[in-house]
Parts: C-alpha cells; sequence; structure tokens
C-alpha cells in the first residue's frame, strides 16, 4: 500500500508568489488521491506529523481531537499506513452514524437470533479488522453499555458477540476520534473516565485552520490542481483579491469547508485565472468581525479557568486541594469572582466523574 505523501511547501516561497497579481499554481504538487495526502507546512502541522511517525509503529491507542474538518481522519489514515499493520485492513465507523441500539452489534457481531431481526450470525467491526486498525469516529457518542465492552477490549483484548456466550480473542489498534469536550461528557456522566484514560493513551490535537493561516495558499493550490484536473479545466494562477478573501476568512468547517469552496469556484470558474465568490464564505472574513472587549474576553478566560479548577476540587473553594489553591489566588479573591462571574460552585460537587450506569 502506498505510504502518505505529506507536501510541505517552504512558506517563503509561497509568501514570494502571493506578492503577485495572479500566482502560478505548482507544478509539484502531487497528482495522487486527494484522500491520502496531508498538505501543509506550518509548525502546527507539523508537531502533529511529528507525532504521528513516532506514534504511528508502536500499537499504542490514539485518540484525536479537533473541531469538524481539520483532518482528524486523514490522520487516524496516516497512523495506520504507517504501521506495522498497513497491509491489513483500516475499518472505520461513525459511532454517530450508527442507531444506538445496533452499535454493540455493529462493533461486535451477533449472533443467530440474538434480537429481532438477527437472521444468521453477522461478524461485527473488530472482526473485519482483524491485524489491522479500527477508527472509531465520533467516540463521544458512544452509549454507556457499548462503551464499557470497548473498554474490555482495551484492556483485556476480548469482547462477545451480541447474543454470544464466547469470548473472541483481538488484536486490533484502535485509533479514536471526537470534537467533543470528553472532559466535559465525562463531568456530565455520559462518557466513563476509565475509557477516556484508556483511548488517550496518546493524544492528537488537530490544531484549526485559522491557527495555521500559513497553510492556507498551498492547500488552496492543492484543491484547485485536484478540481481542476478532475473537472478538466485550465487554471493558471488565481486573483491576489480572492487569495486574501481566503487566507482573512475564520473557516469555521476548516479544511473541509475550504475544499467545498474551492471546488465550488473550479466549477464555475470561467478564465484561466481562478477567483473565489465572497458571498460564499459563510461568515464574514475576521477583518469586519465584530472585535469583542478585551474585557469580556479576560471575563470569559477567568470563568473558564475557575470552573476548570472547581470541577478538579469538586466543587471546594478552600483548603489545600482547593479551586484558589489550583488557580494560585487567595480565597478572598477567588470567592467575591465565584459571584461576579455568575458560577454555581454547587454544580461541581456532585456530577464531577460520577459514572451513569446505563440500564437499558
Ligand atoms: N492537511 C490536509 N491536507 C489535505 N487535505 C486535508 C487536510 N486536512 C484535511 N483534509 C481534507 O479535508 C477533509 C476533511 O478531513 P477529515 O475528514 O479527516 O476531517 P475530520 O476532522 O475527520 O472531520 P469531522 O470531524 O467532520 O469528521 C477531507 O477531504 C480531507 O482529505
Ligand atoms: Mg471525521
Amino acid at each position: 500500500m502506498a505510504s502518505v505523501a505529506v507536501i510541505m511547501v517552504d512558506p517563503e516561497q509561497s509568501e514570494k508568489r502571493l506578492k503577485h497579481d495572479s500566482v502560478a499554481l505548482a507544478e509539484e504538487i502531487d497528482k495522487g488521491s486527494m484522500c491520502d495526502e496531508i498538505v501543509g507546512s506550518s509548525g502546527a502541522l507539523q508537531k502533529v506529523l511529528s507525532h504521528v511517525s513516532k506514534v504511528a509503529p508502536t500499537d499504542a491507542t490514539v485518540l484525536v481531537t479537533g473541531e469538524t474538518g481539520t483532518g482528524k481522519e486523514l490522520v487516524a489514515r496516516a497512523i495506520h499506513r504507517r504501521s506495522r499493520r498497513s497491509s491489513r485492513a483500516f475499518v472505520s465507523v461513525n459511532c454517530a452514524a450508527i442507531p444506538r441500539d445496533l452499535i454493540a452489534s455493529e462493533l461486535f457481531g451477533h449472533e443467530k437470533g440474538s434480537f429481532t431481526g438477527a437472521l444468521q450470525r453477522r461478524l461485527g467491526r473488530f472482526e473485519l479488522a482483524e491485524g489491522g486498525t479500527i477508527f472509531l469516529d465520533e467516540v463521544g457518542e458512544l452509549p454507556l453499555g457499548t462503551q464499557i465492552a470497548l473498554l474490555r477490549v482495551l484492556q483485556e483484548h476480548e469482547f462477545e458477540r451480541v447474543g454470544g456466550t464466547r469470548s473472541i480473542r483481538t488484536n486490533v489498534r484502535v485509533v479514536a476520534a471526537t470534537n467533543r469536550n470528553l472532559q466535559a461528557a465525562i463531568a456530565a456522566g455520559t462518557f466513563r473516565s476509565d475509557l477516556f484514560y484508556r483511548l488517550n493513551v496518546f493524544p492528537i490535537d488537530m490544531p484549526p485552520l485559522r491557527e495555521r493561516r500559513e497553510d492556507i495558499p498551498v492547500l488552496v493550490e492543492y484543491f484547485v490542481d485536484h478540481c481542476a484536473r478532475k473537472v478538466g479545466k485550465n487554471i493558471q494562477g488565481i486573483t491576489k483579491e480572492s487569495l486574501d478573501l481566503l487566507r482573512s476568512y475564520p473557516w469555521p468547517g476548516n479544511i473541509r469547508e475550504l475544499q467545498n469552496v474551492i471546488e465550488r469556484s473550479v466549477i464555475m470558474c470561467e478564465t484561466e485565472n481562478f477567483s473565489v465568490d465572497k458571498t460564499w464564505l459563510a461568515r464574514q472574513p475576521l477583518a469586519t468581525e465584530p472585535k469583542i472587549p478585551l474585557s469580556e474576553k479576560l471575563a470569559a478566560q477567568e470563568k473558564e479557568m475557575i470552573e476548570a479548577a472547581l470541577s478538579e476540587s469538586r466543587g471546594q473553594v478552600f483548603g489545600p486541594s482547593g479551586a484558589a489553591a489550583i488557580v494560585g489566588m487567595p480565597r478572598s479573591t477567588v470567592e467575591p469572582k465565584i459571584r461576579s462571574l455568575k458560577i454555581n460552585k454547587n454544580r461541581f460537587k456532585s456530577c464531577a466523574y460520577t459514572l451513569v450506569v446505563e440500564t437499558s
């Protein structure tokens, strides 16, 4: 199987090209499948890639976090391709897309007659991935009962099919991903903390595109080139105005959104110079976004910090392990802040790290 191509483009070179009104599209861009390559040269992406190459050859469980469209699945595939398991299956499961009452059977299979409609034995995704890698996308959506079964797979490397009595040994590497805050899900009792620690052996956090804007020009070149080939168009450059627009937009949908905007623009493009219609960008560029006053930003940060400390101290403000000690402020400062920031400290007293056991 082909290895993952990582296209590194010299940011200085890219920057120089952007000085011109019309930018020549790089010829050297790989012509392979769009799904395989991780494009970009920013420090943040390089850090991710260095973690990928370190963890890939091991069998460690990886938890990839990050906003939607940041490349979590791309990274999961890269880990598989660079692992000793690369010649075996990579099985991807979107836990959010499978009805909750079917997810256990989907992952672990079922025996004939185990539930209405189970007309014959069916292998689950773990059995299909034997020897390879399973990618559990949106892992935060797993129901609690299935979380327990997954924990058993990670700890004891075995599971049972739904309706079965025999334990099945498994040799599958787990890479999981989520765009949800699993710590918050743990605090809310919807995600098991023991499973979180088992999954989080090696965390990889995908930075949002707005925090690695240096990657935008090379991604634009890459996607324009790819889409133009697909639709049989000859696009030679991009207007500076369009590139500036693409670079200043905050990209809430990250790289997927960029890819879609470019595909649409290439289809519409009638000249050799590529341009983007600004009305296609869902949000206004950063420059015109309303400015949040600094005092509001600081208050929000302070609130987040105190709430995190209260969560750790389970609502306790003072004492050696209280929230005041955690944030390094005197109690006499923290208590008035709790009141002025309207923090309900009681909310942290009961539910932190409590596990709710599913009854159905
Ligand atoms: N660095 C990159 N270089 C090239 N293509 C990329 C890059 N990052 C993401 N993509 C492309 O962007 C799209 C979204 O990536 P991916 O599906 O991996 O995101 P995700 O984080 O799993 O999103 P979601 O949370 O919505 O599932 C894919 O088509 C992927 O190939
Ligand atoms: Mg995904």
